[in-house]
């Protein structure tokens, strides 16, 4: 804490008008630029949809197909296995294979933060407190072993995954840690934190996407067809998507938008770094704005349409019809995803948010 709080330049990439430091001595902004060039970056974001497939298929495998299995839980079984995909992907297998119970202490650490961040203090709050401290124990036994033996001036510096740290967004996250003096158990609870970004949000939304897409078996249907666009075959025959394909098919963004409208509620907080006008009210210099995203993603004026409430999931409501005409004249009709006009209120992810709430307010 004693980092953050000597750095008073502000939590964005742009520095407080008081910072005097250059941009690489402030600890925001090297997290900000770590994060778009190892997180962000078309060549991580490629990586990590390949090795996700790959440990997700892994394990896929513990469950046969043509074999029975009784009672399927969607949420328990994506909270076990898409994590441990994910986290094999991000960090490396060893974090799992060297904490027995990794999955189940992360599910139990996933329902505290907000309440370390911002619920009672420590000593009211000895079973969050413990929690946490027992998943901080286990990212700490393998980020040290993984410092210990990881060579940073080698080749695997630059890999895309390799088994020690994982992906490129892992190793970048400990070097930042490493150049700002971070000890070894606030570099553990970085991690823990990131494995929380990775999952906690990611998992629920997949599973209401899950559960919209089997309680319809049309729209079901309709999306199985759809993502075969992005089916690609690799050498070892196994198969795989393209993730460039796949965030482009339109009914399947459609979907996903939607989930997010309905399930993502986050109360995005920023403090005005000078006097702002939002809405014709004038906040002086210095105002805590929060934006609930529930009220703008239910805005029945925005999202509302015929039959179709804001309040309901309607998986075409972001997707028109297009007409379409060849070359030889022959008329056809597909779909082109939008939600052009409306993103000033939809932002699941924090970050931009948009025309309507001017965050040119950030500190
Ligand atoms: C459906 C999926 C996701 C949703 C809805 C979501 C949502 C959010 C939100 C609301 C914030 C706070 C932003 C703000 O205050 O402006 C955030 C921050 C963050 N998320 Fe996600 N997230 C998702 C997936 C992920 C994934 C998969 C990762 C990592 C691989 C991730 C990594 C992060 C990081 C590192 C931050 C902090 C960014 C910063 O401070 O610069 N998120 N996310």
């Amino acid at each position: 804490m004693a980092h953050f709080h000597a750095d008073r330049s502000g939590p964005t990439s742009l520095p407080c008008s008081k910072d005097i430091n250059p941009p690489k001595k402030r600890i925001w902004y090297e997290s900000h630029r770590m994060h778009d060039e190892t997180l962000i970056a078309a060549r991580p974001v490629n990586a990590f949809a390949v090795s996700f497939q790959k440990f997700f298929r892994g394990e896929l495998l513990a469950f046969p197909v043509n074999e029975w299995v009784e009672d399927v839980y969607i949420f328990k079984f994506l909270k076990m296995q898409m994590s441990a995909a994910a986290t094999r992907a991000i960090l490396g297998p060893r974090i799992i294979d060297l904490n027995p119970g990794f999955i189940d202490a992360f599910w139990e650490y996933e329902k505290v933060p907000e309440i370390l961040a911002f619920g009672l203090p420590p000593w009211l709050n000895k079973r969050a407190v413990n929690i946490r401290d027992r998943f901080g124990a286990m990212c700490r036994k393998w980020y040290e072993l993984s410092d210990r033996e990881f060579n940073w001036d080698g080749p695997d510096r630059d890999a895309d995954w390799e088994p020690v740290f994982g992906s490129q967004v892992s190793k970048g996250l400990a070097q930042w840690a490493k150049d700002f003096n971070f000890s070894t158990k606030s570099i553990s609870g970085a991690f823990a934190l990131f494995i929380y970004g990775l999952h906690a949000n990611a998992i629920p939304i997949c599973t209401w996407l899950l559960f919209e897409l089997l309680k319809d078996p049309k729209l079901f249907k309709a999306i199985k067809a759809e993502i075969k666009q992005a089916e690609i075959s690799k050498h070892d025959s196994s198969l795989y998507f393209d993730h460039k394909v796949l965030t482009t098919l339109p009914l399947l963004q459609s979907v996903f938008t939607e989930v997010m409208r309905l399930h993502v509620g986050v109360l995005i907080t920023r403090k005005a770094t000078e006097s702002v006008t939002i809405a014709g009210y004038t906040l002086p210099k210095g105002s805590i704005v929060q934006a609930p995203t529930e009220i703008a993603h239910f805005d029945e004026a925005v999202w509302g349409e015929p039959g179709h409430p804001a309040s309901e999931f309607w998986a075409y409501r972001h997707v028109k019809e297009i007409e379409t005409t060849d070359t030889d004249g022959r008329h056809a009709k597909r779909l082109e995803f939008s939600i052009s006009g409306k993103t000033g209120s939809f932002f699941p992810y924090g970050k931009d948010i948009p025309a309507k709430v001017p965050l040119g307010i950030d500190c």
